[in-house]
């Protein structure tokens, strides 16, 4: 089974949690076939202000966040034994790199890239990897538990949805402002893509990593994203 995940910044503010998801993440790769993206985080977003500030346009802005997503991959993999040494910045050498596994039924190696493009987040990069890869299910691990009607970050009344189907995750996120760095829970191109490719979603929070494992197994408390 081919899992990707798309990690949101929370995890990379120390080395502590880096350590924790890598755990996490070496567990699930004995049993699954899978594939890591990067997210920018806090320091992301700092460097895009400070860019903006200096009258950056936001595509300029955009590469500054890859840049930071890149870096991110870097330390996860840093604390991964079974990945592969580079992020990598294609989805194809992605797969190319995994098409090479080792006849004595070694695992497959983690494989981790970060940001590839200006004009969408991480978020459009997992879900273009999961579909380009064929894999059977993307998970979406962020800073808040799942998928709102608005940010449940500003607005405390917020309402949770535990199901979606791709068709409303694209009209829920079509509204969102697409800056650099902005705070969306999934970016309207990432809906889209999930919606094209028909690929089972999971939005989850990764306040604690034990829950990657736990929505991989099918039991989580976030929303899941289904096609019709
Ligand atoms: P993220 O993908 O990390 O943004 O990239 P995010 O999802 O809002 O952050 P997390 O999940 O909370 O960590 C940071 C920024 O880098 C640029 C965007 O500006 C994005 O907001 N970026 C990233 C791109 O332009 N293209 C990419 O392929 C990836």
């Amino acid at each position: 089974m081919k899992v990707v995940i798309s990690l949101g910044g929370i995890f990379f503010a120390d080395a502590e949690g880096i350590k924790k998801v890598a755990e996490v993440l070496e567990e699930l790769a004995k049993s699954y076939n899978l594939y890591v993206v990067t997210g920018g985080g806090e320091i992301a977003r700092e460097c895009i202000q400070i860019a903006r500030d200096l009258g950056a346009n936001e595509a300029t802005c955009d590469y500054i966040g890859i840049a930071l997503t890149r870096v991110n991959a870097k330390l996860l993999i840093s604390a991964l034994h079974n990945a592969h040494p580079e992020p990598f910045s294609d989805y194809k050498e992605v797969a190319e790199a995994k098409a090479v596994v080792k006849s004595d039924g070694e695992e497959a190696k983690i494989t981790v890239m970060g940001g590839v493009s200006p004009g969408y987040t991480t978020d459009a990069v997992a879900a273009i990897l999961a579909e380009y890869v064929n894999a059977d299910l993307y998970i979406d691990v962020t800073s808040v538990d799942g998928v709102y009607d608005a940010d449940p970050r500003r607005y405390p009344s917020a309402r949770k949805y535990d199901k979606l189907t791709a068709k409303e995750l694209v009209a829920l996120t079509t509204k969102e402002v697409l800056k650099a760095g902005s705070r969306i829970v999934i970016d309207p191109v990432a809906a889209k893509i999930i919606e094209r490719s028909g690929i089972k979603t999971i939005v989850i929070d990764g306040s604690k990593p034990q829950n990657i494992l736990d929505a991989v197994h099918g039991k989580h408390q976030g929303t899941e994203i289904n096609p019709e």
